[in-house]
C-alpha cells in the first residue's frame, strides 16, 4: 500500500476513522473525507502525530458537486487516485409505514447515491491511471432483513448490487470494487442508538448477545477487513461480500 493514494469517505469517526489510520500506518496518503471539519481534521492530526500522511476533504458524499469537487482537490493535490473506500453512512430506524419520505430520501441520499456518486467520478480517473480498487462498506443489514429499519435495510442491499454491476463494468479497466458488510460495531452510530435507548445496559447486553461470538465488532475489526480487500493481497477479488460480522449472517 506504500505510497499510494487512497480516499476514505466518512473518516472522521468510527469505522472510517480506523480505516484511515490503518491505511496511513502501510504507507498510504490519505484523503480523509468527511462532513464535518472538527472531526476530519482529529483524524488528520492523529494519522499526522504518527508519522503518516493525509488531507481533509469536507463533503457531502450525496450532493455532485461536492463529489466532484473531491475529485478535484485529489488530483491537485496527487494527480491520481488508487484507492477509494465508500464508508460513509447513515443510521435510521422505522418500518415502512413509520419512515417519512424525507428521512427515505436522506438515508437513501447518503448510503447509496453516495457511493454511486464516489464511484461515478472517481473511476473515470482511476482509468486515466490504470486501475485502481474499490471497497464499498455495506452492512449484515444488506444480506438479510433486520426489522425496524426498512431504509437503511434497503440502502445496504443496494450497495451490494451497486458493487456487483460496477465490478463487472470495469474489470477490463482493473478496476476491483468489493464490498465489505460489517456486523454490529461499536462506534458513535451504535452509541447513539444504546444511549438514547430506555435502559442502555440491557441495550448494549441485547447488542452483543445475539451473535455468535457475543461482543460487537470494533472500528478495528472491520479495518482490517477493508484494508485485505483494498490491498494488493487479494488480485483475484472482486465482485465479492465479505462479512465481518461476529457470525450473525452465518446463524
Ligand atoms: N457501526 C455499525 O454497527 C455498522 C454496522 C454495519 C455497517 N456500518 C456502516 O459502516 C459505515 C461507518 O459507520 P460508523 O459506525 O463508523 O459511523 P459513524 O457515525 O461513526 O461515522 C460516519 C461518518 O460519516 C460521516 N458522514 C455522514 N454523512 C456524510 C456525508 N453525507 N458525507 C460525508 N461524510 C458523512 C459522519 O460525519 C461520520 O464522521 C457506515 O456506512 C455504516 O452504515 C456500521
Amino acid at each position: 500500500m506504500f505510497n499510494k493514494v487512497a480516499v476514505i469517505t466518512g473518516a472522521g469517526s468510527g469505522i472510517g476513522r480506523a480505516t484511515a489510520l490503518l491505511f496511513a500506518k502501510k504507507g498510504a496518503k490519505v484523503l480523509v473525507v468527511d462532513l464535518d471539519s472538527k472531526e476530519g481534521s482529529k483524524t488528520v492530526d492523529s494519522i499526522e502525530g504518527h508519522g503518516g500522511e493525509a488531507r481533509l476533504v469536507v463533503a457531502d458524499v450525496s450532493k455532485a458537486s461536492n463529489v466532484q469537487r473531491m475529485v478535484k482537490t485529489i488530483l491537485e493535490l496527487y494527480g491520481r487516485l488508487d484507492i477509494l473506500v465508500n464508508n460513509a453512512g447513515i443510521f435510521t430506524e422505522g418500518s415502512v409505514v413509520e419512515t417519512v419520505e424525507e428521512e427515505w430520501d436522506r438515508v437513501l441520499g447518503v448510503n447509496l447515491l453516495g457511493v454511486f456518486l464516489c464511484m461515478k467520478y472517481c473511476i473515470p480517473e482511476m482509468i486515466k491511471g490504470g486501475g485502481g480498487v474499490i471497497v464499498n462498506v455495506g452492512s449484515e443489514a444488506g444480506l438479510v432483513g433486520i426489522r425496524n429499519q426498512v431504509a437503511y435495510n434497503v440502502s445496504k442491499s443496494g450497495v451490494i448490487a451497486l458493487t456487483k454491476s460496477t465490478a463487472l463494468d470495469f474489470a477490463e479497466n482493473n478496476i476491483r470494487v468489493n464490498c465489505l458488510c460489517p456486523g454490529r460495531v461499536l462506534t458513535p452510530l451504535v452509541e447513539k442508538v444504546i444511549s438514547d435507548s430506555e435502559d442502555p445496559e440491557a441495550t448494549r447486553r441485547i447488542l452483543s448477545d445475539d451473535r455468535p461470538l457475543k461482543r460487537m465488532g470494533t472500528p478495528e475489526d472491520i479495518a482490517a477487513g477493508i484494508l485485505f480487500l483494498a490491498s494488493d493481497e487479494t488480485p483475484y477479488a472482486t465482485g465479492t461480500v465479505l462479512s465481518i460480522d461476529g457470525g450473525y449472517t452465518a446463524q
